[in-house]
């Protein structure tokens, strides 16, 4: 016998450390003389190097909790913890990638991508620079303005600009949903081959459940008023690339169709 078949150690990656840990959550809004109650005790643990989608219907809070957790917005209850550290506040590294184009329209590709680099010397903020366009597949348009480049393309230079101040999370608010759909499924594959190289820990938002089971590794299932987790679905067994035919793959979308409430079918009475 072989001192392997003897060997009790468990097999496969070990469980990835907690980057993001979200505990007993609350927010609460004024709207005149009404309080809403956006979201109700969520808790969540979103490990390193994970690519985790928020999904949940238009009003249920998904924005909400991604602003929390980069800092932008208050935590009315509970606590969330990046790296073991609490989040308080904004920080130049929690850069956001928003459907609406956030790159400045009078700078060319390279001066928006390194504008977010400070005070490095210029050969760091070239080499830095480089690297993230070359990542995301604009080499040869480091000169050209926002005005010159397609909607994927303007998503690219955003996805650059918010990896190349080394954030601690990606966080990407709706990213495609203004691009037409081919363009959309082209940089849903974009994104998860940039996350293969980067490993970066990933939160992606959106109200599209095929997105999320085309990209997540878990979708994380918010239902509306007040916001809470209704269920986490697990896809880290469907590698990708991902055949969208395959039975495991159908299965994981029918589950999130079930999840959201609603149908596979379409049409009919
Ligand atoms: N600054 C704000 N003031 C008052 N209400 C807000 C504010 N931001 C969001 N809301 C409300 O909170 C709820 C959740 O919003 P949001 O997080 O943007 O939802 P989602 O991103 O899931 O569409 C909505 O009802 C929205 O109207
Ligand atoms: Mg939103």
């Amino acid at each position: 016998m072989s001192d392997s078949a003897n060997d009790s150690t468990p097999r496969g990656a070990p469980p990835p450390r907690a980057k993001v840990v979200v505990r007993g959550v609350h927010k609460f809004f004024q709207k005149k003389k009404e309080t809403l109650h956006v979201l109700d005790n969520v808790n969540l643990e979103v490990g390193e190097g994970e690519f985790v989608c928020f999904l949940g219907p238009s009003g249920c809070g998904k924005s909400t909790l991604l602003n929390m957790c980069a800092g932008f917005e208050s935590i009315d209850k509970g606590t969330i913890e990046i790296d073991g550290q609490p989040v308080t506040g904004p920080d130049p590294r929690r850069v956001f990638v928003f459907q609406e184009y956030g790159i400045f329209p009078w700078m060319s590709v390279w001066d928006n991508i390194a504008f977010g680099l400070g005070n490095r010397s210029f050969e760091e903020k070239h080499t830095i620079a480089q690297r993230y366009i070359d990542l995301v597949g604009l080499s040869g348009f480091e000169r050209a303005f926002p005005m010159e480049l397609s909607g994927g393309m303007k998503q690219r230079v955003e996805v650059a600009r918010a990896l190349a101040v080394d954030p601690d999370v990606l966080y990407m608010d709706e990213p495609f949903g203004a691009l037409d759909s081919l363009t959309r499924l082209n940089m849903r594959s974009e994104i998860v081959r940039i996350w293969g190289e980067e490993r970066k820990t990933v939160i992606f938002v959106t109200h599209d459940i095929d997105e999320s089971v085309q990209i997540a590794q878990r979708v994380v299932v918010l239902g509306a008023r007040p916001g809470r987790i209704k269920t986490i679905v697990d896809l880290s067994a469907l590698e990708h690339p991902r055949d969208i035919d395959s039975p495991p793959y159908l299965a994981a979308r029918d589950e999130l169709y079930e999840a959201m409430g609603v149908s596979t079918r379409i049409g009919g009475k």
